[in-house]
């Protein structure tokens, strides 16, 4: 049993659109909200301009250790204080996508330090990774985030830090979507 979710943008979604911004490559059309749902429930958008796919996959990267680092701290979705959110689908290119597990590992987190810095944000903002790839959509990731308000500034820090990163030379599609609870 695989967990696939859809995010559907579009009008009377369960979050609110704050702003949207075209990151790298193709943009998505801009949309008033978004619902996220778990297949096969349909969302309550109808007629939605578009629908992102993604489903929960095994651990790629982390190691025993920073998965242990990573449990220790994290927190899960939906508490009720975190009332913004972010979906950031991203897309990495033939050249990633070409090279060997052990050499995505060490640009991933020896050379840029994504665990690292992402531990550094938890357990303010909680997270959800989701993979297209294997579905054939056209995000590789569907990347989740839920915080509270009083954590934005620290949200956008996190971004900012990872985007900086030699792992965000392979990105060539990303588009970040801010949200509120509807
Ligand atoms: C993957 C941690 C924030 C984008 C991962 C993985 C970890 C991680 C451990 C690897 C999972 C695996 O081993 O398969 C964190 C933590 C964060 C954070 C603790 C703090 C909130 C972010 C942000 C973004 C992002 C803000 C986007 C702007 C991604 C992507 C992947 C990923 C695209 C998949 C990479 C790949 O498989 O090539 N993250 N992350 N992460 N994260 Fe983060």
């Amino acid at each position: 049993m695989v967990d696939i979710f859809a995010f559907a943008g579009g009008r009377g979604g369960a979050w609110r659109v704050l702003g949207s911004r075209t990151v790298r490559g193709e943009g998505l059309p801009t949309v008033e909200s978004l619902d996220m749902v778990e297949e096969p429930r349909d969302a309550a958008i109808l007629s939605p301009a578009w629908v992102l796919r993604g489903l929960i996959s095994n651990i790629r990267y982390a190691t025993k250790a920073e998965g242990e680092a990573l449990r220790a701290v994290q927190q899960g979705l939906a508490r009720p204080q975190a009332t913004l959110a972010a979906l950031i689908p991203i897309r990495k290119n033939a050249a990633w996508w070409g090279l060997a597990q052990d050499e995505r590992r060490a640009i991933f987190e020896e050379t840029s330090h994504h665990t690292a810095i992402g531990l550094d944000y938890l357990p303010a903002i909680a997270r959800r990774l989701h993979h297209g790839r294997d579905l054939g959509e056209p995000f590789d990731f569907l990347t989740w985030f839920e915080y509270a308000p009083e954590d934005a500034p620290a949200f956008d820090a996190l971004v900012d830090r990872l985007r900086a990163t030699r792992e965000w030379d392979y990105v060539d599609r990303e588009v970040d979507i801010r949200l509120a609870r509807a």
